[in-house]
C-alpha cells in the first residue's frame, strides 16, 4: 500500500504514543499524539546547505518500512540494573521528484515513553560533502502550561538557575535558545521533555521559539556561521520526546540511552563507582588556593593526609586538583600553560600515587583545560599515559571559560576562530578524549562538558559530568543555588544522565572562610541529595576534617552510588521529589526526599520492600525546628521498624530534606 494523502503512521508498542509522517506539497511534515491527544502538531523537518538547495521540499515517499525490535540489557553500572529496549520503527525513505533528485531518510523509533527520529543521508551520486546552515526540525507544541529552561549561548555554558515560564517567554523574552533537556508541563498534565541521543560528529541542538507554539531547531554554529560539515553516509543525532503522565516517570525513562550503540569496550572491570573526597572545596571557599604558595592545597602532606580519610571512612577516591604547574596567575585566562604531566614541586605525584596504592584508595587525576584544547589535545597521550603508569583510573577534566570561548588554531598555531563549547568543534573534542581515556583504561568526570545524551552506553567509561549549576555556586556565587534548585534538577538536567553535584556539605555557613556565602539546606537535605541525585561517582565534598564527630556523615559512608532499581515515589517539578533506590550489592533500598523553600509532609509507602520482611530504618530527618534560613542544622537520627506495609511519613523543613536507609531487620533486632 502507498502512503496516500494521511502519510505513514508507526505507533508505541502500547499503541498510545502515535507518530505520522506526511507529505504537503512535497515538504516532510511529522505529529505525535499521545492517548489521541495531539502532543506534536504538523512539525516541519528538513536542511538547508551551503552550497547546495534546501532538502525540505519535492519529496516523494520512495519505500517505507516498519519493525518491531525488543531487548533486555544490563547496565555495567547505573541507576537500574537491567533496561528493557523496546520498540516500533519506522522507516520513510524519501527522494527529491526534481533533480538532483537526492535522498534522505528519516527513521522513528516509537517507545512506550516517548519516541526518537533522526535523518540519515545515504551514500549516493548528488550529495557529496555538505555544510549544513540549519536543521529545520520543528516542535510545534499544543497546549503548553509551563516550561523549565535555562538559556542557551550564556558564558556559563549549562551553568544556570532554571526559571519556570510559560512557552511565551521564550519567545518573547529569551534573546537566543535554551538549552534541552527542555522539560514541560501540558495543560491536560502531561509531562514531555525534548532533548536528543547520541550526539556524535554533530552540533549540538539548541531550541528557539519560532513563533506561536513552536519551537526549532537551532544548532551550535562554527565560529564560520556553518552549523555541520559532513559528508554521506551521514546520519544525524536522534530528536527526542519523552512523554509521561507524571513528572517522576520522566526520571525512570531510559530512552536516550536506548537509542545510543551497545558498549563497546569488552572489558569493563576496571570500570567502578565510588564516593571520593578531595582537595576541592577548600580551594572553592578560599581557603586555598589552585596555584603555588602558602596556601597551595595541593601538597604532598595534605594529599596523604586525605587519603588516609579515604582509607578510614572506606571512601573510594581523592580527588587532587591543583597538582600540576599552570595554575598561577589567572588560570582561566592562561589555559596554554597547563602543563599535564608537571607536578608543582611540593607534590610529589609519584610518591602521593604510591601511598594511595598501598592504602587501597583510588587516586582521582585533574586536567584543567581552562578551554585551551590545543594544548591539552597535545598533552592528551602523555598525561592520560603518565596517570596509567601511576595506577590512575579516573580523571577528572574541566573546561573553564566562557560560551564561545574556544580558540581553534591551524596546525601552524595561527588563530582560525572562537568556537562554542557545544558545537560540533567540541562534540568532536569531547568524544576524542572519551575514546583515548578508554584505550588508558581511564574514566572521565567531565566538567563543564557536553550535555549528556546517553553516549555512556556505548562508552560506560565516560561515568559522570557537570554540566549544570553544582553546589561550588554556593561558595562563591552571589545568592547561591536557592533551596528550589535542586528539586527542578531532578527533572530537567538529570533526565540526561548522571550529575557529579558535589553533595555532602555540613559546615554549612562556612564563616571562618566566607562569611557572605552558604549552603541553602538543611544538613539532612545534603544527605538526601546522594539518593536524589544520580552520579556513580559521588563526591563528600567538604573539608575531611568537617566531618568527624557528625553521626549524620555514616550516612555519606553507607549510601551506594550504582543501583539495582530506581523508583520514584512522588515528585513536583520545582516543589519536591522523593526517590528510592536499591542497592546493587544488597538488599538494602536507601529514600532520598528534598523540598524548596516550603516544608512539607510526605507519605512514602513502602511498597518496594520484599514481603514479609523486616527492616530496619535508619531515618535522617530534619529536626523539629529545622530551617535552612535559621537553623540548618537541626538533624534527629533514628530507627524504627518498618515492611513493606509502612507509610513512611515524611517531615521535611523549609528548604530541607530527608535519607533514610532500609536494611534487613537481623535477629534480635525485629
Ligand atoms: C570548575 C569545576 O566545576 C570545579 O569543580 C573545579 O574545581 C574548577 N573548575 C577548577 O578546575
Ligand atoms: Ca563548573
Amino acid at each position: 500500500m502507498g502512503p496516500g494523502q494521511e502519510g505513514v503512521h508507526v505507533s508505541s508498542p502500547d499503541g498510545r504514543v502515535q507518530v505520522t509522517l506526511k507529505l504537503e506539497e512535497g515538504a516532510p511534515y511529522y505529529q505525535v499524539s499521545y492517548s489521541g491527544k495531539q502532543v506534536i502538531e504538523p512539525s516541519k523537518l528538513g536542511f538547508r546547505f551551503k552550497e547546495a538547495g534546501p532538502l525540505d521540499a519535492n519529496l516523494s515517499i520512495a519505500a517505507h518500512t516498519e519493525s518491531t525490535f525488543d531487548e533486555t540489557w544490563v547496565q555495567p553500572w547505573g541507576e537500574v540494573k537491567e533496561i528493557r529496549n523496546h520498540y516500533n520503527e519506522l522507516r520513510v525513505d524519501l527522494t527529491e521528484t526534481a533533480e538532483p533528485a537526492r535522498e534522505m531518510t528519516v527513521v522513528f523509533r516509537v517507545y512506550d515513553d516517548g519516541l526518537g527520529f533522526r535523518y540519515e543521508l545515504p551514500q549516493q551520486e548528488n550529495l557529496s560533502s555538505f555544510q549544513i546552515t540549519d536543521e529545520e526540525t520543528e516542535f510545534a507544541l499544543a497546549n503548553i502550561h509551563r516550561v523549565w529552561s535555562i538559556p542557551a549561548y550564556g558564558d556559563e555554558r549549562y551553568e544556570y538557575l532554571y526559571t519556570e515560564s510559560p512557552l511565551s517567554f521564550l519567545r518573547v523574552r529569551m534573546s537566543r535558545a535554551v538549552h534541552t533537556p527542555l522539560t514541560m508541563e501540558t495543560v491536560d498534565g502531561l509531562f514531555l521533555s525534548i532533548h536528543e541521543a547520541a550526539l556524535i560528529d554533530y552540533a549540538s541542538m539548541t531550541l528557539k521559539a519560532t513563533g506561536g507554539d513552536k519551537l526549532g531547531c537551532d544548532l551550535v554554529p562554527w565560529s564560520d556561521g556553518i552549523k555541520v560539515k559532513g559528508s554521506p553516509p551521514f546520519q544525524t543525532p536522534w530528536r527526542t520526546i519523552q512523554i509521561a503522565e507524571k513528572a517522576g516517570d520522566l526520571i525512570t525513562s531510559y530512552l536516550f540511552l536506548n537509542l545510543n550503540e551497545p558498549n563497546k569496550l569488552e572489558d569493563v572491570s576496571w570500570i567502578k563507582p565510588g564516593k571520593y573526597v578531595g582537595i576541592w572545596w577548600g580551594m572553592h571557599i578560599g581557603k586555598y588556593t589552585w596555584g603555588s604558595g602558602i596556601r597551595h592545597g595541593a601538597t604532598t602532606e595534605n594529599a596523604k593526609r586525605t587519603i588516609d580519610f579515604a582509607a578510614q571512612h572506606n571512601l573510594a577516591g581523592v580527588l587532587v586538583e591543583g597538582w600540576n604547574v599552570g595554575w598561577d596567575g589567572d588560570w582561566s585566562k592562561n589555559g596554554d600553560d597547563f602543563s599535564f604531566v608537571t607536578p608543582y614541586d611540593d607534590f610529589d605525584l609519584e610518591e602521593v600515587s604510591r601511598y594511595a596504592r598501598a592504602k587501597g584508595v583510588r587516586l582521582i587525576g585533574h586536567h584543567e583545560t581552562g578551554g585551551a584544547i590545543g594544548n591539552y589535545e597535545r598533552q592528551l597521550e602523555d598525561g592520560f599515559s603518565l596517570y596509567h603508569r601511576l595506577g590512575i583510573d579516573t580523571v577528572k577534566t574541566g573546561y573553564v571559560g566562557w560560551g564561545q570561548g574556544i580558540e581553534r588554531r591551524d596546525e601552524a598555531g595561527r588563530l582560525v576562530g572562537m568556537e562554542w563549547h557545544h558545537g560540533q568543534y567540541m562534540v568532536n573534542h569531547y568524544r576524542h578524549v572519551v575514546e583515548t581515556a578508554a584505550r588508558f583504561h581511564i574514566m572521565l568526570d567531565v566538567h563543564e562538558p557536553i550535555k549528556d545524551t546517553g553516549i555512556r552506553r556505548t562508552y560506560p567509561n565516560m561515568i559522570t559530568r557537570e554540566g549544570a549549576r553544582g553546589q561550588e555556586y554556593n561558595a562563591w556565587s552571589e545568592g547561591g543555588n536557592p533551596p528550589e534548585h535542586t528539586t527542578i534538577l531532578p527533572f530537567t538536567r538529570m533526565l540526561a544522565g548522571p550529575f557529579d553535584f558535589t553533595p555532602g556539605i555540613f559546615d554549612l555557613l562556612f564563616d571562618d572562610y566566607r562569611p557572605n556565602h552558604r549552603v541553602n539546606t538543611t544538613l539532612a537535605k545534603q544527605l538526601a541529595l546522594y539518593v536524589v541525585i544520580y552520579s556513580p561517582l559521588h563526591m563528600a565534598a567538604d573539608l575531611p576534617e568537617n566531618y568527624p564527630g557528625h553521626p549524620a556523615f555514616q550516612f555519606i559512608v553507607d549510601v551506594p552510588v550504582d543501583w539495582e532499581d530506581t523508583q520514584v515515589l512522588n515528585g513536583e517539578i520545582g516543589d519536591y521529589v522523593t526517590i528510592v533506590r536499591r542497592d546493587r550489592d544488597s538488599e538494602d533500598w536507601y529514600l532520598g526526599s528534598v523540598t524548596d523553600e516550603e516544608g512539607r509532609d510526605l507519605e512514602a509507602p513502602l511498597t518496594f520492600l520484599e514481603t514479609d520482611r523486616q527492616y530496619v530504618a535508619e531515618v535522617y530527618a530534619d529536626g523539629a525546628d529545622a530551617d535552612w534560613e535559621r537553623n540548618p542544622l537541626a538533624i534527629d537520627i533514628y530507627e524504627i521498624l518498618v515492611d513493606n506495609k509502612t507509610v513512611l511519613e515524611l517531615r521535611l523543613a523549609p528548604g530541607g530534606g530527608q535519607a533514610v536507609r532500609f536494611r534487613l531487620a537481623a535477629e534480635g533486632e525485629e
